[in-house]
């Protein structure tokens, strides 16, 4: 199977063999790196990491994994380049495209990332729009892959709070691909939207995926793994916060949604950053003015055996080195 010169810039435009094939190759990477024979596929050739957003793990995800392929990075920061402001998304993108064999993009409408894909004339990888996360996704599977205690196609998730943020949607498109039964649990307002919904049950009709969308709390029982991001994505107002509060407040994941699982080993899932504690200047903030302390998990739940969120962190690195070993070589 070959991806030479593709981009990547959302699961849908994968076919499910092709997205299993970045799974197999991302372990091979992963267990070529721990077994110290790693090989400098990528020998030679510079990326660039454009962010417009903040990032602590796709950065240096993206970092690392080039350095250990033999590639070199440059990152260009929220405010350290002209993009946007001084000079547009495609005269950016055809100058990126003559300095870097492929460009990592982050930001914010996903017609943007659509934009420098079309006009840099190298792999463009999309490391976080407003719509998707798609190497958060391809990470997220892998865990599971490792972590699942069933085959897969016993295997459910429930993703508990802001189902219609990137990293929902993500999740629900991911686990279709690998014929999950996937779980979205969330108030009304914060559901995915109809159009992505339907294009993840179109995936489930071939992958035996089961799709379940609501706002019933039971929805978690049988669950394997149990997944929740933050409730205020970048790039949103910090004005929303109490109204997302006033929708989310019963869907934090804690002790007792964990155990309404049934499930002594269910896994906790979180693409991270997390706020689970008052240790970050925005959980003390809620913390004083809406008495949470944690916001969409605890800390019990973070810091508990049924987490495993570091090593969903890690394989950040694992396959994101695969999405480009796949596109650049
Ligand atoms: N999960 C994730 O994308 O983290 P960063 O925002 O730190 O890159
Ligand atoms: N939904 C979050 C994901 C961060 C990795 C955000 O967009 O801020």
């Amino acid at each position: 199977m070959t991806f030479t010169g593709r981009h990547f810039l959302k699961e849908l435009d994968f076919t499910v063999a092709e997205w299993n094939s970045l799974l197999e190759l991302s372990a091979e990477l992963k267990a070529a790196k721990k077994e110290r024979r790693q090989q400098p596929l990528l020998a030679g050739m510079n990326i660039a990491l454009v962010f417009e957003k903040t990032s602590t793990r796709t950065r240096c995800a993206f970092e690392v994994a080039a350095h250990d392929m033999g590639a070199h990075a440059t990152y260009l920061d929220p405010s350290g380049s002209q993009l946007g402001h001084k000079e547009s998304v495609a005269d950016t993108a055809a100058v990126l495209g003559r300095y870097f064999e492929g460009i990592q993009y982050r930001g914010f409408d996903q017609s943007v990332v659509e934009e420098l894909a079309a006009h840099a004339g190298v792999p463009v990888w999309n490391g976080l729009t407003d719509q998707w996360h798609p190497t958060q996704a391809l990470c997220d599977m892998l865990t599971i892959r490792e972590h699942a205690t069933r085959p897969l196609d016993e295997v459910a998730i429930a993703y508990v709070g802001d189902a219609r943020s990137n990293v929902g949607n993500s999740v629900l498109v991911g686990s279709a691909m690998m014929g999950l039964d996937v779980r979205m649990v969330s108030p009304g307002p914060l559901q995915n939207s109809a159009e992505v919904v339907e294009s993840a049950r179109a995936v489930a009709a071939e992958t035996g995926a089961r799709v379940t969308v609501t706002d019933d709390l039971a929805a978690v029982e049988g669950a394997d793994f149990v997944y929740t991001d933050i409730w205020v994505s970048m790039g949103e107002p910090k004005e929303i916060w109490a109204e997302r509060i006033e929708l989310l407040r019963d869907y934090q994941v804690n002790a007792d949604l964990m155990a309404r699982t049934g499930r002594a080993d269910a896994k906790f899932l979180h693409c991270l950053p997390a706020f689970h504690d008052r240790r970050t200047t925005i959980g003390e903030q809620i913390f004083t003015e809406f008495g949470l302390d944690g916001i969409e998990v605890t800390d019990e739940v973070f810091g508990s055996p049924a987490s495993v969120v570091f090593d969903q962190a890690e394989n950040r690195m694992h396959t994101i080195k695969a999405v480009m070993v796949a596109t650049l070589t």
